[in-house]
């Protein structure tokens, strides 16, 4: 059994793999960095293979499948942030977001959903976010990525599952990894850590559950996104970031 991982080299991607690893998986780590992916791989004790790959340049997530068309899973969780107004960003930094966030992820998406249901089993786990409950002021377009993945996980979900594979969308609030960091920012609530945070998401996963919240905090905050007026959302995520953007 084979699991690919993307985004393995640090944070959660890495976690994932220490826990599939730990359940008798053979992994293969994705990511930029290739120092950080051998070092988890010699800690690793099944089979695992290191693919150093920028996963934003176009052709690569294809590269990918065609080198591992065999996965029984799928852990499409590469991604990063950018925080600052919109209008000052550097606008090749948001299109290696696009890239990378949307794009890179749909491409996998497309082509392990295609050779899974082929074979009637497999599971996928998209890393959107708890910033997929709304739109995010100051981190926008992270926010409108997340939601976009969360909204087509949810959609693949059910097209998949009568297939026989399961797709869910982990949407985490704060966790301890170099996110926010990477991201320019800090954390506005307390993180929680990648280890509590990947041993709930697998558990939901193998279980079948499309939308995974690992704090009880976070499911509350979704059921209150369902609740409110997306204009009240809207003006509540621009406070809390506008906070952040002060501090900054
Ligand atoms: N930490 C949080 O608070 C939090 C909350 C909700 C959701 N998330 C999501 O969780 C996922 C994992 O992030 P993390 O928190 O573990 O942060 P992280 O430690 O910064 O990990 C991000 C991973 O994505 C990889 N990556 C980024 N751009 C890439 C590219 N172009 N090609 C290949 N790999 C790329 C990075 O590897 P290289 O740099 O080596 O390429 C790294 O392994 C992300 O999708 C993030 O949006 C994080």
């Amino acid at each position: 059994m084979q699991a690919v991982i993307t985004g393995a080299s640090s944070g959660l991607g890495a976690e994932f793999a220490r826990q599939l690893d730990a359940m008798g998986y053979e992994t293969v780590l994705v990511a930029r960095r290739r120092e950080q992916l051998e070092t988890l791989r010699h800690t690793l004790t099944n089979k695992s293979e290191v693919v150093c790959m920028d996963l934003a340049v176009p052709e690569n997530a294809q590269k990918l499948f065609e080198r591992f068309p065999e996965a029984d899973i799928l852990i499409n969780n590469a991604g990063f942030g950018l925080f600052g107004a919109f209008r000052e960003s550097d606008p090749a930094v948001l299109e290696r977001m696009i890239a990378t966030n949307v794009t890179a992820a749909t491409v996998l998406l497309r082509l392990y959903g295609e050779a899974f249901t082929a074979r009637g089993s497999g599971y996928i786990l998209n890393t959107a976010s708890s910033a997929a409950f709304m739109a995010g002021p100051y981190f926008a377009l992270y926010y409108a990525s997340k939601s976009y993945l969360l909204r087509l996980s949810q959609a693949l979900a059910c097209e998949w599952k009568p297939l026989g594979v399961t797709v869910s969308a982990l949407c985490p609030g704060s966790v301890a990894t170099e996110f926010n960091l990477r991201a320019g920012t800090t954390s506005s609530t307390k993180p929680i850590s990648a280890q509590k945070c990947v041993q709930y998401a697998l558990k939901k996963l193998f279980a079948g559950k499309a939308i995974i919240i690992p704090t009880a905090k976070m499911r509350a905050a979704f059921v209150m996104s369902k609740l409110m007026p997306e204009s009240w959302l809207t003006a509540f995520s621009c406070r809390v970031q506008t906070k952040r953007m002060k501090e900054k």
